[in-house]
């Protein structure tokens, strides 16, 4: 490709530590599909024939075919997906493909490359995130009466419909999908027609280009166009948010399938057995999510590192952009399809949340907002609650269960009516501000998402 300035031919060790082939490969469509508008911009330029281009367009559908069909032989020694290809090209078509790079850098072909690419992948990874939230959504759908405890400092705080604990994660899948949505509009920008740095004397019509790639405009700085990976760091950003969200998920779901907590059962699908013990059945899906978060976040580290010192405007460092997004992109890709799959086919155990619910103490605010419907001042009613608590603690005595005296001592603005505070659904029912968890807003919730989702 640039044999006229060379002598000599390049160390073998260089060509081995520089190739990007052996991964940008994958960009081979979005390779083909740029430089089929490329050259019908060079033909509109003037510089290709009708015929020259059309034989472009068949040498270049030729190759992605046989692409396609894992029949194209990928050279290390060609660098990357780019030189590979239009290489090919020249040598299947000669002078016309010799022709294409005219005016034309890698550095704006990859920028675009790697946009069109991108576009593709995100629109891929937010139908994944949809399917995780039906999956989120089904499972709460069939439990819909189920309550557990919630949880804060992993201590018992409150009960809540086991449906309002998931429908959480698919409040934040949803910012996740936003998120990518984001990102992609502000990708969505033809960096092509840059050339290395400072355009080109080829009069090449970008506004045509951005409309044959379905972009929605044309950078305005060729400096930017070629030296900015910013969308990517978006796009590594918003799948570390995701990740770290699965993560917390993956926290929850192992700590549910635990014989402790026991509030759900994965199938056997989905979990792995001990090659020692015989008794055990592991959560590894959500352990291995977990544990794939760091990687996305090292990915996005990664990223920032490459590129914070980088001078105007492409530098070589910059095709190590790469890797961490096709390693992210696959770790999010697969995971959210598995959860998905793992999620519909986990089963709840009913019983062992209401066992766990059963524990009087879940509803000792609501024993405290009792007293200050009779007009005791919260913080008063919060110490009387907190002395029948710790009275319940020391004589082993459940709290609803402490005998009338005792709570009449406590406070005389206790009545005969203070045992239908122990009822949890009514407890539930009570909550009906957005957003909290009585039983019709958790209905409603559910029912949004379902519309919504369809
Ligand atoms: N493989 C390169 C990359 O990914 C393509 C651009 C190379 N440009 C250059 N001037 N060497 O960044």
């Amino acid at each position: 490709m640039w044999k006229g300035r060379f002598a000599e031919e390049q160390s073998d060790l260089l060509k081995q530590f520089s190739e990007s082939v052996s991964f940008d490969w994958r960009l081979y469509k979005h390779d083909i599909r740029g430089s089929l508008a490329y050259s019908a911009a060079l033909e509109r330029a003037g510089i290709l024939t009708a015929e020259e281009r059309e034989a472009i367009h068949a040498g270049l559908r030729e190759i992605e075919a046989e692409i396609d069909a894992g029949k194209f032989e990928f050279r290390t020694d060609l660098e990357d997906v780019h030189m590979n290809i239009e290489a090919e090209l020249t040598r299947r078509i000669g002078k016309p493909g010799a022709k294409l790079h005219t005016g034309r850098s890698r550095n704006d072909q990859v920028a675009v490359d790697i946009r069109l690419y991108l576009r593709d992948v995100i629109a891929g990874i937010r139908s994944r995130m949809q399917a995780l939230q039906l999956a989120l959504v089904g499972l709460a759908g069939r439990h819909e009466d189920v309550v557990i405890p919630g949880y804060t400092h992993l201590q018992r705080a409150q009960p809540v419909y086991f449906a309002h604990h998931l429908l959480a994660y698919v409040e934040m899948l949803d910012r996740d999908a936003d998120r990518l949505a984001d990102c992609a509009r502000r990708m969505n920008v033809l960096p092509l027609g840059s050339g290395a740095i400072a355009g080109s004397t080829i009069p090449i019509d970008r506004e045509f280009l951005a409309r044959e790639l379905g972009f929605d405009g044309v950078t305005q700085n060729s400096m930017d166009a070629v030296s900015d990976r910013d969308f990517a760091c978006e796009l590594l950003g918003a799948l570390a948010i995701c990740g770290m969200h699965l993560s917390r998920l993956s926290e929850d779901v192992i700590l549910w399938a635990s014989a402790e907590f026991g509030f759900i059962e994965l199938s056997d699908r989905h979990t792995t057995g001990s090659s020692l013990m015989p008794q055990k059945k592991n959560p590894d899906i959500a352990e291995l999510t977990r544990g794939k978060t760091g990687r996305l976040y090292g990915n996005l580290v990664s990223l920032l590192t490459v590129l914070k010192g980088l001078p105007m405007t492409y530098n070589r460092d910059m095709q190590e952009d790469k890797e961490p997004l096709f390693d992210s992109i696959d770790t999010i890709d697969l995971t959210l399809a598995l959860y998905a799959e793992m999620l519909a086919a986990a089963k709840v155990n009913a019983t062992r949340a209401a066992e766990a619910v059963r524990d009087p103490l879940l509803l000792a605010t609501d024993l405290a907002d009792y007293l200050v419907r009779k007009g005791v001042p919260f913080r008063e009613a919060h110490e009387v609650v907190g002395k029948l608590v710790g009275e319940a603690a020391r004589t082993g005595v459940p709290l609803n269960e402490l005998p009338a005296e005792t709570y009449r001592e406590a406070s005389a603005a206790f009545g005969d009516d203070v045992a239908q505070v122990f009822d949890i659904p009514t407890a539930l029912a009570a909550r009906k501000a957005a957003g909290a968890p009585s039983a019709a807003n958790v209905r409603a919730r559910l029912e949004h998402w379902k519309a919504a989702l369809a």
